[in-house]
């Protein structure tokens, strides 16, 4: 049982870099703190609970899920792998804060919800721009844009390992096995902040740039809503040195990062321009990290959250079906 008294006690799944800047996000928070941490190697899990400040570590997901000393699970694992996890946690009665995309399919994610609301546990999907500073900050301004008419969400970063890829080695999250791609990996940011600022769309219509590992490297979604259309871009194999966009007849904004704002400028129909900025230096993983303990220590709703991630997996899926 969990109180303001006692922190919530995590165990994280997964020894990479992710974790390890979930484990530093932690340290910073208050209401919870890491464990124990499992790996598949025993020696690296050893290694990682060392590095995230964890009181013990494993090699056998069993142990960690059946031990009293956990109340939840951080899982930052390949995103095919997630599913199997989640469910393993959830049946074992911790609450779970489960890396994006959460699940490869909503189907998948529907039957988590349920199955965590009949076990009582919390599952949240730890998208970080739905609980960024700067994501509040944007939602703040639309009003101010009048009706929206257009705009171009972006996030495309060449990633280093894009090259182990074109020397023919296996990339998990180039892997199509391991539900590996660009879409999966960053355009997910721009679809969830999608849904998140304008709701469910009508149509949509995508391309991609496929590498040889088979899966997208590269991508454009154009999506149709009454009266406003926007046009998504992502990428693992090429970086962007545009701003994200959101165009009313009042107003247009100009958006420096989708997945974390920061810098936000509003230019009006008369010209004048008034600029945003997100105080202090906030940790990238903070707000999803104290909506979690939230959710887990005041009892609320996460409903609204979790269709949210709902949506956005069933557009991945759309994008998918409509791939020319
Ligand atoms: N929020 C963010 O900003 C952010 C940033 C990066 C990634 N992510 C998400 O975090 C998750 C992990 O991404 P990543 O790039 O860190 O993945 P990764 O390096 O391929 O794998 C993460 C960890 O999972 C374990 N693992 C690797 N392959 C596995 C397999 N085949 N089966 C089971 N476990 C395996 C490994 O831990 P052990 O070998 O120690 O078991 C590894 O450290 C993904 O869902 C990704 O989308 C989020």
């Amino acid at each position: 049982m969990t109180n303001a008294n006692t922190p919530i006690r995590v165990a994280v799944i997964g020894t990479s870099v992710i974790s390890a800047s979930f484990a530093e996000a932690v340290a910073a928070a208050t209401g919870i703190r890491i464990e124990a941490v499992y790996s598949r190697d025993a020696d690296r899990a050893a290694e990682a609970a060392t590095e995230f400040g964890a009181d013990w570590s494993s090699d056998s997901l069993d142990e960690v899920l059946g031990s009293p000393l956990i109340d939840a699970v951080y899982i930052a694992s390949p995103n095919s792998v997630h599913a199997e996890q989640v469910a393993a946690a959830i049946t074992a009665g911790k609450h779970v804060l489960v890396e994006k995309p959460a699940v490869l399919t909503a189907q998948e994610w529907r039957d988590l919800v349920a199955q965590a609301q009949d076990a009582g546990v919390v599952l949240l999907e730890a998208m970080r721009t739905e609980y960024d500073p700067g994501t509040a900050l944007v939602r703040s301004l639309l009003p101010q844009l009048g009706t929206l008419r257009l705009a171009s969400l972006r996030y495309a970063k060449r990633s280093s390992r894009y090259d182990l890829v074109l020397a023919g080695e296996r990339v998990n999250m180039f892997d199509p096995a391991l539900g590996g791609g660009a879409l999966a990996d960053l355009g997910v940011y721009c679809l969830h902040a999608m849904v998140g600022y304008f709701g469910m769309l009508d149509r949509l219509s995508t391309a991609v740039v496929p590498v040889p590992s088979g899966v997208e490297g590269a991508g454009t979604i154009t999506a149709s809503y009454p009266g406003l259309i926007v046009d998504l871009s992502y990428s693992k194999i090429s970086t962007t040195q545009l701003a994200s966009e959101i165009q009313g007849e009042d107003a247009t904004l100009v958006i420096d990062e989708i997945a974390a704002p920061r810098v936000v400028e509003l230019t009006h129909r008369d010209g004048t321009v008034t600029r945003h900025e997100v105080p202090g230096d906030p940790h990238p993983l903070a707000g999803e990290i104290d909506r979690f303990v939230a959710l887990i220590a005041a009892g609320e709703d996460p409903s609204a959250e979790q269709l949210l991630t709902a949506q956005t997996l069933e557009l991945i899926e759309r994008a998918r079906a409509t791939t020319t």
